[in-house]
């Protein structure tokens, strides 16, 4: 167990299978993980940074040294103003890594006291992101298995017409695949 706080930052939108299992391994090397919400990441998200904040808390709830907090302009000033020593990043797949390094590189610059540790996710997760998980459920697709139960029920609320759409498509397409050709 590392002493100290270590910050895990991002965009959370949504929280993935693969973020979860990153908090999970990250809180049981580091004294305390905080979780941190990146505010105006993105001019449009899909969930407001109250709901990301509310499903990170239900996720991990059982995990007593995560806390969660939000931060804005430069993280490493939020990592400085929290006292963290590290900042986490999962690295999923090789093409992950020169923009995490290029970061983690940027971020020594501006503070060369905080240290960025990378770990891997599961492999059977090394294929899930946020964005593809939004462009699977804007289209109505399942996401069952990318993401927590209850991520997958705020998307289906959020996201119930394109599901309605969706499954009115697939219930169609039989009916399409059936019907003859006119000669
Ligand atoms: O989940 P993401 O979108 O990959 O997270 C990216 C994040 C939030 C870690 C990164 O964009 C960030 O730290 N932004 C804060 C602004 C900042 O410090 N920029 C300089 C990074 S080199």
């Amino acid at each position: 167990m590392i002493n100290g706080s270590a910050i895990y930052p991002g965009s959370f939108d949504p929280p993935t299978n693969g973020h979860l299992d990153l908090i999970q391994r990250g809180s049981k090397i580091f004294e305390e993980l905080v979780v941190a919400i990146l505010r105006n990441s993105e001019k449009s998200p899909m969930f407001s940074v109250a709901e990301r904040l509310e499903m990170l808390r239900e996720l991990t709830a059982d995990l007593k040294n995560v806390r969660l907090d939000t931060f804005d302009g430069l993280m490493v000033e939020y990592a400085k103003s929290i006292d963290a020593t590290c900042v986490l990043r999962g690295i999923r797949a090789i093409s992950d890594y020169e923009y995490e390094l290029q970061m983690a590189l940027m971020n020594r610059k501006l503070e060369p006291t905080l240290e960025t540790v990378f770990m891997m996710p599961a492999d059977k997760y090394s294929y899930v992101s946020s964005r593809l998980v939004r462009e699977v459920a804007q289209a109505g697709g399942p996401v069952k298995g990318l993401v927590p139960e209850l991520v997958e029920h705020k998307l289906r609320e959020k996201l119930d017409p394109a599901y309605k759409l969706h499954d009115a498509r697939l219930n169609d397409a039989p009916r399409r695949r059936g019907k003859k050709r006119r000669a």
